[in-house]
């Protein structure tokens, strides 16, 4: 359990599957996410699901993301670690609306960068947001990220956010 202000971080498990499907079938929250909509039946998702935390990823560590008092109420992911280069991708997605705009997200972003950067020897984490998702880049921004470039994939506007140790660091300092 990584413990945040307003949140904590838990491993993800098999009880959360008909949140996250209910979520991944969302056309509102697919469309800030620039993700397909998820078509599979619940019985096939339920056991991909259990798949994957049977066998989990060296290069991807998903985080269930709770309410002190222990409401589901999104998830949050860094991914695509390269040891090589020193660097992570992080997605988050708080998929109960009565949680948006409330510092949830960032609470869990921030509480999300300081665990890699203090367990990990990573120096740089990066993530991509649409371009008109300004609540998520505003929830970026409150965690120290800075924004590093735009990127046009798939007929998707994207911008490209980060965070080196360093600011993380200076960051940590500041709030
Ligand atoms: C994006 C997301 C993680 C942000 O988490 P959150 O808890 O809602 O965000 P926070 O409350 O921590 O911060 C949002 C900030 O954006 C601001 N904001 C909201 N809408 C805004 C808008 N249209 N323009 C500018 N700022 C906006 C809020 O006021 C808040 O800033 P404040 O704390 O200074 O008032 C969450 O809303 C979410 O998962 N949304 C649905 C899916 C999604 O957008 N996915 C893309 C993730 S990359």
């Amino acid at each position: 359990m990584i413990i945040g202000n307003k949140i904590r971080l838990r491993n993800k498990r098999l009880a959360d599957a008909r949140g996250d499907y209910t979520w991944q079938t969302d056309p509102e929250l697919a469309r800030l996410d620039a993700a397909p909509l998820l078509t599979t039946t619940f019985a096939q998702y339920l056991s991909d699901y259990a798949s994957a935390l049977r066998y989990p990823s060296s290069i991807r560590h998903q985080f269930a993301i709770e309410t002190i008092e222990g409401k589901h109420i999104g998830n949050c992911v860094y991914y695509d670690v390269n040891e090589t280069k020193g660097e992570a991708e992080l997605g988050i997605m708080i998929g109960n609306r009565d949680y948006w705009d409330k510092g949830y997200g960032a609470d869990a972003v921030a509480t999300l960068v300081s665990y890699i950067f203090r367990q990990t020897n990573l120096r740089r984490i990066y993530l991509k947001t649409l371009d008109w998702n300004k609540r998520s880049q505003e929830c970026f921004k409150k965690c120290g990220f800075t924004l590093n470039g735009r990127l046009v994939k798939d007929g998707f506007s994207f911008v490209l956010m980060e965070i080196y140790r360093k600011q993380w660091e200076a960051h940590e300092i500041e709030t």
